[in-house]
């Protein structure tokens, strides 16, 4: 694992892009892995200007998304589909066959996780992972206590994570119960993880992922079992680290 720590969220989101964009040009039909949420955002950005303005080419990618609200088509304003579509699929020239972000409206979501999970396998695995992480260590909408091998699967919503996402919806019913997710187990799979979290609201979790026990209690633990997981984050995501960590993955070659 290698965690780098640099001193502010545009930062971060500069670095974790730059790693994404070197992966890319090296293997320009990049297996890309994708998380929603308001951090990843900035890396988006980044993604979307190293398109526009130095030709970063999308043509060949195929995205996996690592979760979806049941209930919610990809035209709803507040599901995960309709958010990567306007932050990020918008702005560059993917391919739209090659988008893949799980059915919320899915007939029978039993066959769609199996399918998702042999989708993924037929173009290779996913090569790189974006990953971000609850306050509480989860990993997509994989909660603390869920299985660390777990599959592309149907999961309850906790009240916490309810009421968290209750301001995006106009009732507090509105906001669905259950969520389709990559299992952590699925997400153990992609060739490299891609972490990033800022802000000191993350620091315990970060704090817990990183130098705490490998435990089910905190899902984002399994990054210390991955072989090639990058952790990007910020001056105050890793104020409770007792480790010291690197500025820049560029100084580091791997083997
Ligand atoms: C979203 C996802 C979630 C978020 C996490 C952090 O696809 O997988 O696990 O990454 O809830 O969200 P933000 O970045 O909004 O703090």
């Amino acid at each position: 694992m290698l965690v780098i720590v640099k001193s502010n969220y545009d930062k971060l989101s500069e670095e974790a892009a730059k790693v994404v964009a070197d992966r890319l040009k090296k293997k320009p039909n990049l297996v890309l892995g994708l998380a929603t949420g308001s951090t990843p955002l900035g890396l988006y950005k980044e993604l979307i200007r190293l398109h526009k303005y130095e030709g970063l080419d999308f043509s060949k990618v195929t995205t996996f998304n690592l979760d979806e609200y049941v209930g919610l088509p990809p035209s709803h304003d507040q599901s995960y589909h309709y958010f990567m579509q306007k932050n990020f699929f918008d702005e560059i020239n993917i391919d739209p066959r090659y988008i893949h972000v799980p059915h919320g409206m899915a007939k029978d979501f039993k066959i769609f996780c199996s399918w998702y999970e042999e989708r993924i396998k037929s173009f290779g695995g996913i090569d790189i992972q974006v990953l971000g992480i609850g306050a509480n260590g989860h990993i997509a909408f994989n909660e603390p206590g869920s299985s660390l091998g777990s599959r592309t699967r149907i999961k309850t919503l906790t009240s916490t994570t309810r009421a968290d996402n209750k301001r995006f919806f106009e009732n507090e019913e509105d906001v669905p119960k259950y969520a389709i997710t990559m299992g952590v187990g699925t997400i153990m799979d992609a060739k490299e993880l891609l972490l990033v979290a800022s802000g000191d609201s993350k620091a315990e979790a970060i704090k817990s992922a990183v130098e705490g026990p490998l435990t089910a209690m905190c899902p984002a633990s399994i990054i210390q079992m991955h072989k090639e997981a990058f952790v990007i984050i910020d001056k105050p995501a890793a104020s409770k680290l007792k480790g010291t960590y690197v500025d820049t993955w560029e100084t580091i070659i791997f083997e």
